[in-house]
């Protein structure tokens, strides 16, 4: 049996692991949210990892409101660069493997083609900043570790922007997104299987880049959101905005090129087609 510890339960992606953990066959996940262990606080985190056999730890803790992480940069940098180097100190202790995940907001978006992952990191925000800096604390310390850079994350929990057009539609609410960014929206679904893939793998150690596969910009995630919304009496006007200003500055490109992880996971997974699977389990979960 492979035994796993998840951090960061809340978030939608830990909560999409439990939800897709028994597809892996002989893997055993323990789950832990901020309250059970905070990550900042290594004697907390010596403390789960003496107690518990773990062979991998798939870090899904973080602080990733991109907007208030530039009015609160020190909280921002506490989670996703100190606490990392701090999972990266106990996990060297402890001989446990990590898998951690990291964003496409460490690019500057001044490419036009999809970012590698030895491709040059510049990011424009203090949410990419401390996320970077993260990952250089875990190259420094491990050998033994997976970088999962993903982007545009969503998911059939709670906060995100896949829940938040569907909110629109369901108030028939109108409705005005921004082209200014292109990037690839990538269901926690995914890459929740990706991740509980490697832990039984033996995948070279490594940085990977994964999202699901093609390009968008906000406005087509959300005009494909309401094409496969199934309620038709609910109706949004979605229309096209040239920009949202937002206090943190976004890549203008972010789009990651998947060719690295489809050598050793071939999974060809369309933006487009991730999202009906998303509005089945959503489904599911409101009968609960
Ligand atoms: N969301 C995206 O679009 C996106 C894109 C690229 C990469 N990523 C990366 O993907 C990973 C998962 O993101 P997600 O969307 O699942 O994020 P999420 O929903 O915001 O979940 C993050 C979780 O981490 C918890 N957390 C915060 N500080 C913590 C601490 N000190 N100790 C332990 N837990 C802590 C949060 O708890 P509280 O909510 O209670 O603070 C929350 O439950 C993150 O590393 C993120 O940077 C996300």
């Amino acid at each position: 049996m492979i035994n796993v510890l998840v951090t960061g339960a809340h978030g939608q992606l830990a909560r999409t692991i439990a939800l897709s953990q028994e597809e892996a066959v002989n893997v055993n996940v323990t789950f832990k949210s901020k309250k059970e262990l905070d990550t900042t606080n290594k004697d907390a985190i010596t403390a789960i990892f003496h107690n518990l056999n773990i062979d991998f730890c798939i870090n899904c803790a973080a602080y990733t409101n991109v907007d208030q992480a530039e009015k609160s940069p020190d909280l921002a940098y506490q989670v996703n660069a100190d606490a990392v180097k701090n999972l990266a100190e106990v996990c060297e202790k402890y001989n446990v493997k990590l898998i951690h995940i990291s964003t496409d907001y460490v690019f500057d978006g001044n490419q036009s083609q999809p970012y590698l992952e030895e491709g040059f990191t510049n990011p424009l925000n203090t949410y990419g900043k401390s996320k970077l800096k993260g990952e250089h604390h875990i190259q420094k310390i491990l050998e033994s570790y997976y970088i999962i850079r993903t982007s545009w994350l969503y998911s059939a929990f709670e906060n995100n922007f896949f829940n938040t057009i569907c909110k629109c539609l369901e108030d028939n609410k109108d409705l005005n997104i921004t082209i200014e960014q292109i990037g690839t929206p990538t269901s926690c679904l995914s890459l929740a299987r990706y991740l509980l893939w490697i832990v039984t793998s033996n995948l070279e150690y490594g940085i990977y880049h994964f999202s699901d596969d093609g390009e968008a910009t906000w406005f087509d995630f959300a005009l494909e959101i309401a094409k496969q919304y199934k309620d038709q009496d609910k109706k949004a006007l979605i229309k096209a905005s040239e920009s949202y200003p937002t206090i943190a500055k976004r890549p203008v490109y972010s789009v990651l090129d998947n060719t690295k992880r489809k050598r050793s996971y071939a999974m060809h997974i369309d933006w487009r087609g991730s999202i009906n699977e998303i509005y089945q389990l959503r489904r599911e979960l409101a009968q609960y």
